[in-house]
């Protein structure tokens, strides 16, 4: 347990984002490794793990009735209809997900996805029963041209402006794209500058208690460090949350 602003915080995520990444098999030993490891976790933090679309219903069979929830990694702003290759939310919901990660920068980069795309989908993950995971961050050349507050910021800006008082049902994402997947972690200082930056634009749309991941080549060894900033609320693993290891004993940090 810890406090802010003189109030408990119940709980820390911490959320494994597989990416395209997975096969029956392997998905088998690794749930079943999960399962085993998060009896001994904390009551206070929640495992979750986000997986490609084909696997949900073998996450649902093996996570069902166990204290880790599962989610997918996107989900369409639409209602069903004729959208070839498109997962509608109300589809994933029926899988019994409770998250769904929207905004990735793999999205946003390789998919052309907008603020105004993601603030969509936010909305139709959270008119399904669901809570979006919005993510947000810079690039490499956007933080050394000093631009990080304000790509953040605008990222953040429209999703609060889009919910309205929804925006306290959401979970925030911090990743720097240039952090993701490279082995370079942002310092514990620098991911507590940006998460309260994110904290103040929340507090003044009345959402302060928005819990605020921190993702980017996160694992065992930098966990601790990270989590122990006053606003930062868990994490979103990529790499690290495909060992179940790694991925339990960032659950312990
Ligand atoms: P890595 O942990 O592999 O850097 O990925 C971070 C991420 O993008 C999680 O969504």
């Amino acid at each position: 347990m810890r406090e802010r602003n003189g109030q408990v915080m119940q709980s820390r995520l911490v959320v494994g984002n597989w990416k395209m990444n997975g096969a029956l098999s392997s998905n088998a030993a690794l749930l079943d490794r999960l399962v085993a490891g998060a009896g001994a976790l904390p009551p206070d933090v929640g495992l979750v793990v986000c997986v490609p679309f084909p696997y949900l219903a073998q996450v649902r069979e093996r996570l069902q009735g166990t204290s880790i929830a599962w989610g997918a990694q996107d989900a369409s702003e639409r209602a069903p209809g004729a959208f070839t290759g498109d997962v509608a939310c109300g589809m994933v919901a029926e899988f019994g997900c409770r998250y769904v990660i929207v905004g990735h920068s793999e999205r946003r980069q390789g998919h052309g996805e907008t603020d105004a795309l993601v603030a969509a989908k936010a909305r139709a993950v959270l008119d399904a029963g669901m809570t979006p995971i919005v993510c947000v961050g810079e690039t490499l050349a956007e933080r050394d041209a000093a631009l990080t507050e304000t790509v953040v910021g605008r990222q953040i800006d429209e999703v609060i402006e889009s919910m309205g008082r929804d925006v306290a049902r959401i979970v925030v994402a911090y990743e720097p794209v240039w952090a993701i997947g490279t082995g370079r972690t942002a310092t514990p200082e620098q991911a507590q500058a940006v998460h309260a930056l994110l904290r103040s634009r929340l507090a003044e749309a009345g959402a302060a208690e928005v819990a605020l991941l921190y993702g980017g080549s996160v694992k065992a060894a930098n966990a601790a460090a990270l989590f122990a900033m006053q606003d930062v609320d868990g994490g979103l693993v990529g790499g690290a949350s495909l060992d179940a290891g790694e991925f339990l004993a960032i659950g312990r940090a």
